[in-house]
């Protein structure tokens, strides 16, 4: 069987190591990448470190407006369809390039499975949770990470189509912290192992409303210990562009980081601030305290057991939230075993099967 994987974005190439590695012997598995994400620190890094397959195809689309961008992309990934024939196509998450491949996937009648299907945010103002919805109603096989989002796709007459296959980036992430156990602290300089916090903020609500951007920034700079924002480009733009400094007081700037890094870095934090979904995760299977600064998540159960905590509107709970003590242990795996990668292949041959490829 054919499976071709079409990723773009930093979380995704995340998300494909596990499937690229679960591929293996199993199926012909080919990779498209779209470009949305371009510089070394975005794309490259997270190739070699993950040890993931030079991409089959690469459109090098870049940023722009997200029509543009998503129609860019729908015309390249047509054309390496139709070269490429595949009997399957895999997207990932809720990027643009998701949409843009399920888009094109399904005016070819290419059976379409979605990997992280089911995730709701209920804000239809975030460009993701469109993606998201739209992907999962073009998609003949539904790969849901939690039991959460198959409720969700139940709710959605989708339940059909729909497999639990648990969250892939579990699988990463343990494969990467059993290899960090034996390996130097990879931590920014300047810091002192349990006494900083991460953060990342990157999503348009927080970054695009320059008042918004510099009460955020402010409240960051003010909390009892450092902060280190690892910038994503956006960011920085934005910041740069309405001059405001990323570095004052307690914040200190630094470059996003590979993952490797950041899950070391994440590991030994009092905490992680952010607006990021995949880090909210990540801090919860870390077992860090985690502050996501939105008024919803996807990911309700990090929340439901403690381990997260929502502030939006009013910043200036904020350092109470940050500053909270660490939420009683569980044992609670809402996130699967790490065999998410796995099962996922399992159930891409066995609905080949059925449809005789
Ligand atoms: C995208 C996804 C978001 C995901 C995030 C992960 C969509 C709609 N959004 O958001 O769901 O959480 O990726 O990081 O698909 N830029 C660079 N270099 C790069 C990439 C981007 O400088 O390699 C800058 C450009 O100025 C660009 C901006 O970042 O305009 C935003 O990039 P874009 O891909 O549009 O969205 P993200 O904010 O990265």
């Amino acid at each position: 069987m054919r499976i071709l994987s079409v990723v773009g974005a930093r979380p995704q190439f995340v998300k494909l190591a596990p499937i690229a590695s679960a591929m293996e012997g199993r199926a012909e598995h080919l990779i498209a990448h779209t470009g949305q994400h371009y510089d070394e620190i975005m794309s490259d890094v997270f190739f070699e470190d993950l040890g993931i397959p030079a991409p089959d195809f690469n459109l090098g689309v870049g940023s722009g407006k997200h029509g543009r961008q998503t129609g860019t992309m729908l015309a390249g990934l047509e054309d390496i369809f139709e070269s490429v024939r595949p009997d399957c196509v895999l997207v990932y998450g809720d990027t643009n390039s998701t949409l843009a491949a399920a888009l094109a996937a399904v005016k070819m009648h290419i059976p379409l499975a979605h990997l992280e299907a089911g995730l709701r945010s209920f804000n239809r103002r975030m460009p993701e949770e469109h993606n998201r919805v739209l992907t999962d109603h073009a998609s003949d096989i539904l790969l849901a990470p939690t039991e959460v989002a198959m409720q969700h796709l139940a709710n959605e007459g989708l339940a059909a189509r729909s497999v639990l296959v648990g969250d892939v980036m579990t699988d990463v992430l343990y494969k990467t912290r059993s290899v960090l156990e034996h390996r130097d602290a990879l931590l920014p300089s300047g810091v002192t192992p349990g006494d900083y916090y991460i953060s990342t903020i990157h999503r348009p609500d927080n970054t695009d409303d320059p008042a918004r951007l510099k009460q955020i920034i402010e409240s960051l700079s003010d909390l009892d210990r450092d902060v280190v924002l690892l910038a994503h480009p956006r960011l920085v733009d934005i910041a740069t562009r309405h001059g405001l400094s990323l570095d004052s007081r307690r914040l200190k700037v630094a470059n996003p980081l590979a993952y490797p890094e950041l899950v070391n870095a994440v590991m030994n934090s009092a905490g992680v601030i952010t607006d990021s979904g995949g880090l909210q995760k990540e801090a919860f299977l870390l077992r860090v305290p985690c502050t996501t600064i939105r008024p919803e998540t996807e990911w309700v159960e990090t929340v439901n057991l403690g381990w997260n905590v929502l502030v939006s509107d009013d910043l200036s709970v904020l350092a109470a939230a940050v500053q909270r003590p660490a939420p009683a242990p569980t044992t609670e795996s809402p996130y699967g075993d790490g065999q998410a990668a796995r099962r996922t292949v399992d159930a891409l041959l066995e609905a080949g099967a059925d449809s005789g490829y």
